[in-house]
């Protein structure tokens, strides 16, 4: 992919005005309030897709004269949302009722996730998925796809005709589900190659090696996809790791040689920087270890995990570890398109395990945070000069409790975790993607 992208779009320059909360650290590493600096009139200026730069309303204005402005009142302007795992074929069966992990596989995702080797259905629900992320200002999603390639060619056409800068990968299986959704360690290999010399890097899309977990890949499949990964190191992989307490007891009876379920990846070389472990919950110490001197990045999917019943992320415990974590709606064994709800669920988690999390640290994780670990954070996730233009405007008193709640906000953090804790797709007053007002 080229390190200097042509302008993104020809949409004519404008500023966007608004509140700024932009970052200057990671809010885990100082204290969070002090990662941040607040600028009640701020402005975003926006040319040819790209953020060229944000500072006071006033001095932009005056250094800008002639560039129209879009004024958003109160409302809060930040990076486009990064949604770091999702399962874009899973969108018509969210909130289906009364399953663990495995169950709700067999009962619910693999029987929708055959019917999107139909290319209109797979279309369809592409564009409802993107009509629902956008909708709750996600600007950039990393989506497993079904095993067929004709639901990856399906998320890649409606996100390049929506200008969206995504990430998805054919999710591989072989064993372990039905029929008409396993590929074969080779086919997998053969396939995923294809659509990654097909997609990676055209526009704004890039493409993931995805072996959907363990159980459903053999050893075979994994160490085809491991070597995919070799020969293209500039790809994410993504999987999941560590869901279930039954599902690690699983892997366990699978690869009864393995020191633990990582080492299952580990030993296929499916262990590295540019790597995403969906979930990560439940994690032995040489577990942690070992991803951190990796430097692969862990996903946090908090409603999911309360939803199908899988346990408490340790982000206090793994972030202190130097891990890179991702914020992440895991639609549909999570329970929401929202990442404002999904990062209410990462407090609620918090606090169950004793460390709340601040209003800073999960807007961070939400933007900058996912997007760093996907390795995309110069490109998407801030406000810095030279990133692409995808922004959200937050309104902070969309509905009466938020607003009664807001209105006697003593500072910003109290202004903003109204809406965080309470707020969904009417807090969204406004979307950008590469400059345009979607
Ligand atoms: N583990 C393997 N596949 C899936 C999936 O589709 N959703 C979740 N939450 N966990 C998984
Ligand atoms: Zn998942």
């Amino acid at each position: 992919m080229s390190a200097a992208p042509s302008p993104l779009s020809t949409a004519p320059a404008q500023l966007i005005l608004g509140q700024l909360l932009p970052f200057h650290a990671d809010p885990f590493a100082v204290p969070p309030d002090e990662a941040v600096r607040h600028e009640r009139r701020g402005a975003v200026l926006v040319e040819g897709g790209t953020i060229r730069a944000t500072g006071a309303a006033d001095a932009l204005r005056a250094a800008h004269p002639q560039v129209p402005v879009r004024d958003m009142g109160e409302a809060l302007l930040l990076p486009g949302f990064v949604d770091a795992h999702v399962h874009f074929p899973q969108t018509g069966i969210i909130a289906s009722w009364g399953k663990r992990l495995i169950d709700w596989l067999n009962s619910y995702t693999f029987p929708e996730e055959m019917r999107l080797s139909d290319p209109d259905y797979a279309a369809a629900i592409a564009a409802r998925f993107f009509d629902l992320t956008l909708a709750n200002g996600t600007t950039t999603v990393c989506s497993f796809a079904t095993s067929d390639p004709v639901s990856v060619e399906a998320f890649f056409a409606e996100a390049a005709e929506r200008g969206l800068r995504a990430v998805a990968g054919k999710t591989c299986m072989d064993r372990n589900a039905p029929e008409g959704l396993c590929d074969t360690a080779q086919s997998a290999y053969d396939d995923s190659k294809a659509l990654l010399r097909r997609w990676h890097g055209r526009g704004r899309l890039e493409y993931a090696i995805t072996p959907r977990f363990t159980p459903t890949s053999s050893r075979e499949q994994l160490h085809a996809l491991g070597a995919l990964w070799r020969e293209h190191p500039d790809c994410l992989m993504q999987t999941h790791l560590s869901e279930q307490l039954d599902e690690i007891a699983w892997v366990k009876d699978l690869h009864p040689q393995a020191r633990d379920y990582l080492d299952t990846y580990e030993s296929a070389d499916l262990l590295g920087e540019r790597a995403l472990f969906g979930h990560a919950i439940h994690l032995a110490p040489r577990e942690v270890d070992r991803l951190a001197e990796a430097g692969a990045a862990l996903v946090h999917c908090p409603t999911s995990n309360t939803f199908i019943g899988s346990g408490l992320f340790d982000m206090a415990g793994l972030k202190a570890r130097g891990l890179p974590v991702a914020l992440a709606t895991d639609v549909g064994g999570g329970s929401s398109f929202s990442m404002l709800r999904t990062m209410a669920a990462a407090y609620e988690i918090g606090q169950l395990r004793g460390t709340p999390l601040h209003p800073a640290q999960l807007l961070w994780l939400a933007t900058e945070g996912s997007a760093r670990a996907m390795h995309m954070a110069d490109r998407v996730g801030t406000l810095a000069a030279g990133s692409e233009a995808d922004l959200v405007a937050l309104d902070l008193a969309s509905t009466p409790a938020i607003a009664q709640r807001a209105d006697r906000a003593a500072d910003i953090w109290e202004a903003v975790f109204p809406t965080i804790m309470m707020g969904d797709d009417r807090a969204i007053a406004g979307v950008w993607v590469a400059g345009r007002r979607q």
